[in-house]
């Protein structure tokens, strides 16, 4: 970290607030600007988007000054953290300029669209010594934390089977609603780049990545160029299986991850979470067990979810009224500023989300390629494929009609 930047940190917890520029004023980037107006500790500052009509509009709305350049919201110097709320392709040159100039970055899901880039991205924080955080707002969500804490503290014993189902239905008008949608160049991917990645990074946090991925990918029934279902099987470096398949296709009950375990079962079922023991532990009761057609005992576990996190409650800013208003993105900015000016850890740092997008990518390349992959994936061979993808599209989007906004569910 260069001295200025250091210098600059240590002003910035003297203010106790972080001045927040937000690069991408579409739909969820005019979430930002309304949760970032509420914040204790953070400021709205400035806005950018390269449609300058509509970064002049969203600048007016929020009373910040506005940019259709994020070089010149750099240059300008009133922001000391990004928000980073574009189309995936485009967060990579934002995200590394602004952390280049010792700017916080936080960066929309999925990381970028391809896992070299991720990886540039972290190694770019680490050397300019700046905060990089990713908003998957899930992970901070009470059931989430509670199954990530029974995983950890090893009530599941070792994993031997994990399944994903990730149902995000979509219709035309949807994948009509921008041009950059669904294209190879627009998002560089279908359902596994957009509508995926937070149910594959919770899986991704519960079990680890696979070491090796057969995967199948398909544009079933929508006039798009790139996935609406993917499916894959997984094998983990114990051994352990893993099912995963991701649609926009299919709606009704069904979201789901399932792990199966040594000494339990933990299942996330339309967020509804169980959590059942085995009594005895399965190896044990396999070797062990003289009655031919006994199993092990199974009980059902009552769980106990808190629905505040104890850092929730920890510091001066009362934290828990915004909790009670706020979606998961406030959890998560109010969590990186808290980490910024006061220290708490950080719930969702950048480089924790190159896993899931590592996943995306292998069972992509696994499709195209016919056959097994192994992780970590060659990163030169899977922006050779992406490359070609974007360099040999022909698909002509039809009947856009651009819609700037975000799913009135997340309440951003
Ligand atoms: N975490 C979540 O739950 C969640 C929900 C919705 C969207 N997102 C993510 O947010 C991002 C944006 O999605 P959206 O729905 O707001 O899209 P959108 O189309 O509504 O907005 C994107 C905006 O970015 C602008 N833009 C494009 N390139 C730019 C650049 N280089 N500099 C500045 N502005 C630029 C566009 O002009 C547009 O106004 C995507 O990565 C998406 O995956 C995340």
């Amino acid at each position: 970290m260069s001295s200025k930047h250091a210098k600059r940190q240590v002003a910035l917890r003297k203010e106790r607030f972080l001045r927040f520029g937000v690069i991408g004023a579409g739909g969820m980037g005019q979430g930002y600007c309304r949760i970032l107006g509420t914040l204790p500790h953070a400021r709205l500052a400035a806005v950018c988007d390269v449609n300058r009509s509509a970064a002049e509009e969203v600048g007016r709305k929020f009373g910040v000054p506005s940019f259709c350049d994020h070089r010149e919201m750099i240059k300008a110097k009133v922001c000391d953290a990004a928000a980073i709320v574009t189309p995936h392709p485009f967060h990579y040159q934002p995200a590394m300029d602004c952390m280049n100039a010792g700017l916080h970055v936080i960066s929309e899901k999925p990381l970028t669209e391809r896992v070299s880039t991720a990886d540039r991205m972290a190694a770019a924080a680490k050397k300019n010594g700046v905060v990089f955080a990713v908003m998957f707002q899930r992970r901070l969500e009470p059931a989430i934390c509670k199954a990530l804490d029974l995983i950890h503290s090893g009530q599941l014993g070792e994993i031997f089977r994990a399944t994903l189902m990730v149902l995000e239905y979509r219709n035309q008008c949807y994948y009509n609603s921008g041009v950059w949608r669904a294209t190879w160049k627009g998002e560089g991917g279908g359902v596994m780049m957009n509508q995926a990645p937070h149910m594959m990074d919770l899986f991704v946090q519960f079990c680890g990545l696979p070491s090796a991925v057969f995967g199948r990918t398909c544009t079933r029934m929508h006039a798009i160029e790139v996935e609406d279902q993917a499916e894959a099987m997984l094998k983990f470096p114990n051994g352990g299986v893993g099912y995963l398949y991701c649609s926009t296709c299919e709606t009704g009950p069904g979201q789901m991850i399932e792990l199966f375990g040594e000494k339990g079962k933990l299942v996330l079922r339309d967020g509804e979470m169980s959590f059942y023991q085995f009594r005895p532990g399965i190896r044990s009761h396999i070797k062990n067990c003289d009655d031919m057609w006994a199993k092990p005992d199974v009980f059902q576990v009552p769980l106990n979810i808190p629905q505040v996190r104890p850092s929730d409650t920890d510091y001066e800013a009362p934290f828990q009224v915004v909790q009670e208003s706020q979606p998961g993105h406030a959890k998560v900015l109010a969590n990186m500023v808290r980490h910024i000016l006061f220290g708490e850890s950080l719930a969702t740092p950048g480089a924790s989300g190159i896993g899931s997008l590592e996943l995306a990518n292998a069972i992509t390349l696994s499709s195209h390629e016919g056959r097994w992959i192994n992780l970590p994936i060659s990163r030169s061979k899977y922006d050779a494929l992406l490359n070609q993808l974007q360099r040999e599209s022909k698909f002509v989007k039809k009947a856009v009609q651009v819609k700037r906004m975000t799913d009135p569910r997340l309440g951003a």
